[in-house]
């Protein structure tokens, strides 16, 4: 078989999704509907991939601009949406100067695979090659168009609205997903007509007029692969069977998922193994999990990448942060972008850190925020620590260079440096570089005042009873 070209239909709005977006534009496990159908066509080493817009074509555009391969992907538009078999139309010019049969694909069936477009390529050599499409029996066949076949083989496809009783008592229906020849495509498309219910120019139509010249070919796959998305429920039910194929796939490969139906890893992840993940936890967008990792209950990690045995705790939020093998962070860290913890670093509960670095095996383990700092190997921050970074204009740097340790509840007026070995006493603001070595300590020395506390505690207690007595006296002269 000739190398095939690809069109996808995606210039419809979807009304049925009640929605200002475009339906293509979607997504299901963090990526666009669009973008499912065109890497399918693009792995499949289409010549060329036709994407059909119209609703929000700039931003549908914009959508498959960053997949590999788009190169080989051209626009057509469809100004107003007549109909599926109008949509291939406005894609014919675009196909020119290739000669392969045509894939049509459905911009709205997110999980459709190499393997099914096998069995549709070998139908179609079987019946003739004319025109093969997927079909699929669902449990509820609702408003899908009805595969009518004759002595086996497919005659028609007909609509829904466009059916008999009888006829809509057929439980086969169309996946919208068909392999075409060009030469009968350019003719054939031209004489779909409108007479149905809807008045649109239906594609099914080429069906009806294959089957008048030979053989159609009709294969049946999964429901599962060939689930079209036409409102929210669709979605969540595409979106529940794709997370469950990445998570079985990942556990396959010796990764750990405990409670997988509450773990939802999105698709361009990846993930080492022998690294276990705790119930509801989220891996999104490019995350890179190394092995041996543990990632604890509820923790959501974003663009972010960890190294080897470390251990992410409970209900840590990381974005677009590092961190290095066998770090610890949390429970209950946040790692903001451009935090980058190095190897055996420990960050600890409520710490925030932001465009800093932790250096290797330094600890910040309670309530600190750490913004715009680079800190070296061997520090040790203490709990309650805050970079003051902005100025409410600019921020600005703080270091701490290697083996310095900060006391609690200490504040590092940046910008402002550290120096080696340095020791900021607990309770200090630090609004000036500290040497190397020093002590630095900024606060009002301590003074005992013995004995002034009881006498304070002897005052208030009487004031709080002269106040009492004179509550109970205005009550009863009200009575
Ligand atoms: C279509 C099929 C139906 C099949 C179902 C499978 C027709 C007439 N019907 O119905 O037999 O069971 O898919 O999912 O083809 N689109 C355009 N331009 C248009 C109209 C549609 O680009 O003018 C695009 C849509 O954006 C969508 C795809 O084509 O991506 C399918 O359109 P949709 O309206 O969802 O078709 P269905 O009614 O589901
Ligand atoms: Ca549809």
């Amino acid at each position: 078989m000739e190398k095939m070209a690809a069109v996808i239909m995606a210039a419809g709005k979807g009304t049925r999704m009640k929605s200002d977006l475009p339906k293509v534009l979607h997504r299901v496990m963090g990526k666009s509907l669009i973008c499912y159908p065109t890497q399918l066509a693009l792995g499949l080493k289409c010549e060329r991939v036709v994407l059909v817009v119209g609703h929000g074509r700039d931003e549908v555009e914009a959508a498959v601009r960053d997949i590999k391969g788009a190169d080989r992907v051209a626009f057509a538009l469809q100004e107003q949406q007549l109909g599926t078999g109008h949509a291939v139309m406005c894609g014919m010019k675009a196909l020119k100067g290739t000669k392969g049969p045509v894939l049509i694909l459905s911009g709205d069936v997110p999980l459709l695979d190499k393997a099914s477009i096998d069995k549709l390529k070998k139908a179609f050599v079987k019946s003739g090659g004319r025109v093969a499409f997927l079909t699929f029996s669902p449990e509820d066949p609702a408003q899908y168009g009805r595969v009518l076949r004759e002595k086996g083989d497919p005659v028609a496809i007909r609509e829904y609205r466009d059916c008999s009783r009888a006829e809509r008592q057929v439980g086969e229906v169309n996946a919208g997903i068909y392999l075409v020849d060009p030469v009968f495509l350019k003719k054939a498309i031209k004489n779909i007509g409108t007479n149905n219910d809807q008045g649109e120019f239906y594609l099914t139509d080429l069906v009806e007029q294959a089957a008048k010249l030979g053989k159609v070919g009709g294969v049946e796959v999964s429901p599962e692969v060939v689930q079209g998305i036409n409102d929210r429920a669709d979605l969540a039910a595409v979106e529940e069977t794709l997370s469950m194929r990445i998570n079985e796939a990942h556990m396959k490969a010796g990764v750990t998922i405990q409670n997988p139906r509450s773990v939802r890893i999105e698709t361009d992840v990846k993930v080492g193994a022998d690294t276990v993940i705790g119930a509801g936890v989220s891996l999104l967008g490019s995350t890179r999990i190394g092995k041996g990792v543990t990632v604890e209950t509820g923790a959501v990690i974003t663009d972010s990448k960890v190294a080897d045995r470390a251990v992410i705790k409970a209900y840590c939020v990381l974005e677009s942060a590092k961190v290095g093998s066998e770090a610890e962070i949390g429970p209950m860290g946040r790692l903001r972008p451009g935090a980058d913890i190095r190897k055996k670093a420990k960050v600890g509960n409520f710490v925030e850190l932001k465009k800093t670095i932790l250096g290797e095996g330094s600890k910040a383990s309670h309530l600190s925020y750490l913004g715009d700092g680079e800190i070296g190997a061997g520090v040790n921050i203490g709990a309650g620590t805050i970079f003051c970074n902005y100025d409410g204009f600019q921020k600005h740097k703080t270091v701490l260079e290697d083996d310095v340790f900060i006391g609690s509840d200490s504040q590092l007026v940046a910008p402002v440096t550290v120096g080696k070995g340095a020791y900021v006493a607990s309770g200090s603001t630090v609004t000036k570089d500290v040497p190397k070595d020093a002590l630095a300590v900024s606060r009002v020395k301590q003074e005992n005042k013995l004995g002034v506390a009881a006498a304070l505690k002897r005052r208030l207690m009487a004031l709080k009873k002269k106040a009492l007595e004179a509550k109970s006296k205005k009550d009863k002269s009200e009575k």
